[in-house]
């Protein structure tokens, strides 16, 4: 049986009682419908990765309104006609052992929308996107809340707002993509103030009892952008708001790409640092991610208290038997993802649902099967 004590041992996450460290770090995947709702990929998909082993699995970033889609293909949850397809994914998940979580999002200046909202006109591409009013500051505050509300409504356990990857809520923070003039611009303490108001309406709408996390970016890997010297005075400020949990990452859209990024994603653990300065500074618990591919690497950061919690995301599409593999020190069974292979970015920026490259043609075909039609 295991050789990872920590790994394998439990943790109180906001009330939530899981059975190990391994978690699920949300993974889009464009298996949803164009027309927002989840289809039978989306359901087998999550329905395994329920029963992967891992304690805890966060559903990919769902917007909160249609303004707010960061793909053609993200789910939507603005309004209720979408709680029975995710109230499926919820029951699916849960099925298989692992708690359920949804990660609810606003793309910003990086939305799938024809005129994009952002804190301010800076734009990406060819787009530039129209600054937010202090009207539609309350809205979209609104909406995250409603979605929020949703969230719980649909049988998940808790849930997660997205603030990385560039998007909207770290769009307020970074002082690249924010240069408003009002309360939310300027100091730090403004850029703070749209996550924090975000929080504290999702919080409200969900009950004291229910538990929201937060993606985290710490560091956007950007000249003239949010930095992790920022981050570090902002989480204890974002943890305070009751906040069960941060889940770190690094860069946005912008700085993914770059050279010496590509090469950086490659190493095993490439997040694991941003993810221990942030645990430094937080009395709340920490998920790092950033193919974290080795079970006894896994347990060498949560060990060495660089975090609390491993959250994998393409190495758990690659092989969702990993914690059980891990468990049964079946670890050289593991299949790891490849990398130098892109397939599952390729394959969004195609349009087209993901696969893996590590997927045997038989699993392969399940997913295009599924995904027909769609
Ligand atoms: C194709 C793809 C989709 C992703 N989708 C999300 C998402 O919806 N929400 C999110 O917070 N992070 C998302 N991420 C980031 C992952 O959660 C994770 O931090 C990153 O991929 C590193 O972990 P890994 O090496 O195990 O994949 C995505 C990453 C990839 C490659």
């Amino acid at each position: 049986m295991a050789d990872y004590p920590t790994l394998f041992s439990p943790l109180r996450l906001g009330g939530l009682e899981l059975a190990n460290r391994v978690t699920m770090a949300p993974l889009f995947l464009g298996y949803g419908l164009p027309n927002g709702e989840t289809s039978p990929l989306v359901l087998e998909h999550y329905r395994l990765m329920g029963a992967s082993g891992a304690a805890m699995v966060m559903v990919e970033n769902v917007a909160v309104s249609p303004e707010g889609k960061g793909s053609p293909f993200t789910m939507l949850l603005h309004e209720d006609r979408f709680l029975e397809g995710l109230a499926k994914v919820a029951a699916a998940v849960k099925e298989g052992g692992a708690w359920a979580g949804l990660q609810l999002n606003h793309g910003g200046r990086y939305a799938h929308a024809p005129q994009p909202l952002a804190p301010s006109p800076v734009a990406t591409g060819e787009r530039t996107p129209r600054a937010m009013t202090a009207e539609d500051i309350v809205r979209v505050t609104e909406e995250y809340a409603a979605a929020a509300r949703r969230v719980r409504q649909a049988g998940f356990d808790l849930v997660e707002l997205h603030g990385g990857t560039g998007y909207l809520l770290s769009q307020f923070l970074s002082p690249r993509t924010n240069h408003r003039q009002d309360q939310y611009g300027g100091t730090l303490g403004n850029r703070l103030r749209f996550p924090l108001e975000v929080i504290s309406a999702a919080r409200a709408a969900v009950g004291p009892d229910y538990p929201v996390g937060y993606r985290f970016l710490a560091d956007e890997w950007l000249p003239g952008g949010w930095t992790l010297a920022e981050a570090l005075q902002a989480a204890p400020r974002l943890a305070k708001a009751g906040l069960a949990y941060l889940s770190v990452m690094g860069g946005c859209y912008e700085s993914f790409f770059l050279p010496e990024r590509l090469s950086q994603e490659k190493r095993q653990g490439y997040m694991a640092d941003l993810a221990a300065a942030v645990k430094s500074v937080v009395d709340i618990p920490v998920i790092a991610a950033g193919r974290i591919q080795e079970p006894a690497y896994a347990e060498s950061l949560l060990a060495r208290g660089q975090a609390d919690l491993i959250g994998l995301a393409r190495v758990l599409l690659a092989d969702p038997q990993w914690p059980l593999k891990a468990r049964q020190g079946r670890e050289a069974e593991i299949v790891a993802c490849e990398p130098t292979c892109s397939l599952c970015f390729k394959r969004i920026q195609q349009g087209q649902p993901v696969l893996c490259s590590q997927w045997s043609k038989q699993k392969r075909a399940w997913a295009e099967n599924l995904a027909s039609g769609r």
